[in-house]
């Protein structure tokens, strides 16, 4: 494509000198991360169908209180007002959740799909102000990096049930589940760890990273996986979507989960 004229400024909303079909990705996420919304509130929500015999949806993850027998702290807690809806996730399906929404490829993603702010490079925008993240309410995309922190011990309990999935009453087994929640967590390392505020952790901070070896060699792979972070992105956040419905039709007796050994 060739440099388009600069039309956004001043424009009306779409007007653009692009040729290409810059609106075919904003309107992809704006129907496939709009969808994965749509069915993560509906799922988090239902308080039902989230577990399978070893298995656990990930969206119910680590259950803190609940009435399967994951749960670690006993069923709903008394404490919990009575006029509000109860479900294990809505405990802790919020860190996941917010660390997703202030990933830095979410954000670039959202603002045009969403927001339309602006919708493609060179297209114009339907306002003519742009605050930024320096000011309320975008400046709480910071908090980033510290979702990421409560992010890794989320990450580690899916680790754990991913493990404990192999183990059913009658013994050690594999089923397409325990499958299923092994590449879900596979797939969220390569996200969670490819994050651009992690690579900042691990070499951000030196002025000269090579005289780390340890450290050069971590960040080199996070710096790999950070290039591919738009994918694992997408491969996570589907995948995860997936182990949900596996286990929810699984457990609703729609689905079998066949076993492999
Ligand atoms: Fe995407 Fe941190 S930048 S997860």
């Amino acid at each position: 494509m060739s440099a388009p004229d600069i039309v956004w400024k001043d424009g009306k909303f779409g007007q653009t000198s692009r040729r290409d079909a810059w609106w075919l990705s904003p309107t992809a996420i704006l129907l496939g991360f709009g969808a994965f919304l749509v069915y993560a509130n509906w799922a988090a929500f239902q308080n039902s169908h989230y577990t399978y015999g070893p298995y656990i949806s990930p969206f119910y993850s680590p259950e803190l209180f609940g009435s399967s027998p994951h749960a670690l702290f006993g069923p709903k807690p008394r404490w919990y007002p009575n006029f509000l809806p109860f479900s294990p996730a809505l405990f802790i399906l919020w860190i996941p959740g917010l660390f997703r929404v202030t990933c830095y490829y979410y954000r670039g993603a959202y603002y045009k799909s969403f927001w339309a702010d602006p919708p493609a490079c060179a297209v114009s925008e339907p306002r003519k102000s742009y605050l930024g993240e320096r000011t309320f309410p975008l400046i709480m995309q910071n908090f980033h990096r510290y979702f990421l922190r409560l992010s890794y011990i989320v990450w580690g309990f899916l680790v754990y049930d991913a493990l404990r999935s192999f183990f059913f009453p009658e013994g050690f087994g594999i089923g397409i589940g325990s499958l299923v929640l092994v590449v879900n967590v596979v797939l969220l390392a390569g996200y969670v760890f490819g994050c651009h505020a992690f690579r900042h952790l691990i070499g951000g901070t030196f002025d000269q990273i090579s005289d780390h070896p340890v450290r050069h060699k971590i960040y080199n792979f996070v710096s790999r996986l950070n290039a591919g972070h738009k994918k694992w992105a997408w491969a996570s956040l589907l995948w995860v979507a997936f182990s949900d419905i596996y286990i929810r039709l699984c457990s609703m007796g729609i689905w079998h989960d066949w076993r492999i050994l």
